[in-house]
């Protein structure tokens, strides 16, 4: 038993250890964040991805290395989800493997996509993307318009690498992927803390927006 727990790295056995309990947010988020080998940059997931993985691990059980990725990916998402509530200081998770798979779209059924960035071999930053039907109150007329935009969800850098631009290469990859580079307006958001409202400031110079009941913002130029 004692040279199994030194063979198993110290990160790995982490996550094999909470992936099986149902930890709390508050557990997850100090717990350390898993290594595998894995190259730097950002993939995005869906919930079908993830069913794909863990089908391919039920499929093939002796296939160690799906394992140890589904593993390693999944104490990654759970525990950056947490890790965002905590620095949010929300009341819910917004992000899990477990959220991904809730139905979110309204009318279409447009699946919740996650960006994760990695370095240096470990899962360092989340955004996550939905299509959400909004009513949203128009500035100029001031009556409610039906809207159905891209809504950024969740949007999360650890700790210790903010403020060294890997915050925005998350939001380049999304506006990439949804064909909305010059056009980072278009994007709604759920609930901005005042560091995503500065970052778009810097980022982007999209500072105003009228308060929405809904607590989603959506700046002036999207009109
Ligand atoms: C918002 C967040 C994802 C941005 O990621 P990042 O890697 O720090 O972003 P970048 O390095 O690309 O951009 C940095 C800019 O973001 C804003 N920003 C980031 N951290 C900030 C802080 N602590 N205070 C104020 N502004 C901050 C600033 O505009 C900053 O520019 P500056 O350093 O020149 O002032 C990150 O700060 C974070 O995870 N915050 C905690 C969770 C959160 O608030 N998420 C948003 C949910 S709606």
């Amino acid at each position: 038993m004692l040279l199994l727990f030194y063979f198993i790295p110290f990160s790995l056995f982490f996550s094999y250890l909470f992936l099986g309990m149902n930890a709390s947010p508050e557990v997850l988020a100090n717990t350390p964040l898993p290594r595998y080998n894995v190259k730097d940059g950002i993939t995005v997931w869906t919930a079908e991805d993830c069913d794909e993985l863990e089908k391919r691990c039920k499929a093939n059980p002796s296939d160690k290395a799906a394992k140890d990725f589904k593993d390693f990916l999944f104490s990654t998402i759970n525990i950056l989800g947490a890790k965002s509530k905590r620095a949010q200081g929300i009341g819910a998770v917004l992000t899990s493997v477990s959220k991904l798979h809730e139905k979110f779209s309204s009318s279409e059924p447009v699946p919740q996509k996650l960006y994760i960035l990695f370095y240096q071999n470990q899962g360092m930053g989340i955004l996550k993307t939905g299509v959400k039907k909004l009513f949203i109150s128009h500035p100029k007329t001031n009556t409610l318009v039906e809207v159905e935009p891209l809504a950024v969800l969740d949007f999360f850098v650890d700790d210790t690498y903010q403020r060294k631009g890997f915050g925005k290469q998350l939001f380049v990859k999304v506006l990439e992927e949804e064909g909305l580079m010059a056009h980072p307006e278009r994007l709604a958001i759920d609930r901005p803390s005042e560091k995503f409202l500065q970052f778009l400031a810097k980022h982007y110079h999209l500072t105003q927006y009228t308060p929405q009941v809904n607590h989603f913002v959506v700046v002036l130029e999207f009109f």
